[in-house]
């Protein structure tokens, strides 16, 4: 642990980070335990499991869990070990079940987590005290956040501040309409630094750049006045109900912005035109770019006018990195009537793809063993210094020992 302290305490600022980072197993399980384990993980959609019993199971790190809907319509998270002898309870990645019944000895629960029969277990077996683990769960405006720490940090401050932004999307109305995952073979960090700046955008993301300025204003503004034209987008969108003006929270884990498209972009497709014609949520108009999220570890969204998309980032290992990306529509929208899922997708598609090779490329450089910091550019990468930065100071603060008071 010391090592990594060392490393954390005499890192040269605003350069990327030393190898090991990005490396090594003992700081990959350190990341885990003090921030995975401990911050609020957006997990997945509330829309993805509309209906009773409907649940999906999310492998974090060593964990695995469960997340239900249950009959009275609350979402719920539970650990996916039985409490008998511990056997994964839901193997698959999603389904519907009336219970969550384990496939050993088919002890079964409520979706509620109580265990509700346990065939022969004598007299003196108390069921209450078998039911399923719990883990934190909150929605904000239809996205489910878990936390795996036993007591998780404040989730009230976020959603207050998050959902003004979100309701205007209305995404309790929406449906998946296609989801992906790939695995990038990159540390989680690499993926996440990739994602902060922009500088990469016009070398690599040809579909992308159509829709999305590459201007570094969007990743820029920390801290400072919005140049004119920005602040017009955002009082023009928020006129009409749409929260819009930029914010970053004061530890950095997460910003809110809705930032234009470029001038005549209406969404990410190859003719910058809207994807959905029956929109998700109630924008008036078209162009009202994108509101960027970012809420770290976990996830980045874009939430347009006509369709909205998650992403979630979970780690694998030091050198690998799931990422899933969901295409949110509303739900009454028709497949080959009211959008086509090729025209939707295919920008983030090709841009996914992208990022997987720009990200892989980058982890390759670093194995090589005279890799060593490298200065980030303060006109493009001021994204990538505050995640940076944002990761340091929370490693920092959970790894340091408690200092006692002098007697
Ligand atoms: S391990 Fe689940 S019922 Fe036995
Ligand atoms: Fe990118």
């Amino acid at each position: 642990m010391t090592d990594i302290q060392n490393l954390l305490n005499t890192r040269r600022m605003n350069y990327s980070l030393e190898r090991p980072f990005y490396t090594d197993p003992e700081i990959f399980n350190h990341d885990l335990a003090n921030i995975h384990y401990r911050e609020w993980l957006f997990a997945i959609p509330s829309c993805e499991i509309p209906k009773t019993g409907n649940f999906v199971t999310y492998k974090i790190g060593e964990y695995n869990v469960i997340i239900v809907r249950g009959a009275d319509q609350q979402i719920r998270a539970f650990h996916n070990t039985c409490r008998h002898r511990g056997s994964v309870i839901c193997k698959v990645a999603k389904g519907t079940a009336p219970k969550l019944v384990c496939p050993y000895h088919q002890w079964t629960y409520e979706l509620d987590g109580s265990l509700m029969w346990a065939r022969d277990m004598g007299p003196d077996f108390d069921p209450t005290q078998h039911g399923l683990k719990t883990v934190h769960c909150r929605t904000v405006a239809g996205l489910v956040y878990i936390c795996l720490a036993e007591n998780a940090p404040n989730f009230d401050e976020f959603k207050f501040i998050a959902e003004p932004y979100l309701e205007p999307h209305e995404l309790e109305n929406a449906k998946v309409a296609y989801e992906s995952t790939i695995v990038e073979k990159g540390n989680w960090k690499l993926v996440w630094e990739n994602n902060r700046e922009c500088y990469h955008c016009g070398g690599n993301h040809p579909a992308l750049c159509r829709s999305f300025p590459d201007d570094p204003v969007v990743t820029k503004i920390e801290g400072n006045t919005p140049p004119e034209r920005l602040q017009a987008h955002f009082d023009r969108c928020e006129a009409v109900g749409m929260k819009s003006q930029f914010y970053i929270h004061t530890d950095g884990q997460f910003r809110l912005a809705r930032m234009p498209l470029k001038d005549g972009a209406e969404s990410y497709t190859m003719d910058t035109k809207s994807a959905v014609n029956k929109w998700l949520g109630r924008s008036p108009f078209a162009d009202a770019g994108t509101l960027l999220k970012f809420h770290y570890p976990t996830t980045w969204n874009h939430f347009l006018a006509d369709h909205s998309i998650v992403f979630r980032v979970t780690p694998i290992s030091p050198t690998e990195t799931e990422v899933t990306t969901k295409w949110l529509v509303h739900k009454d929208a028709v497949e080959g009537v009211d959008y086509y899922v090729k025209r939707l997708t295919e920008v983030w598609e090709a841009t996914n793809d992208e990022d997987r090779r720009v990200v892989e490329d980058n982890q390759n450089g670093i194995q090589n063993p005279v890799y060593e910091p490298g200065p980030y550019s303060a006109d493009h990468e001021a994204g990538v210094m505050q995640f940076v930065d944002w990761y340091c100071e929370k490693m920092k603060s959970r790894l340091s020992p408690i200092i006692l008071a002098a007697e």
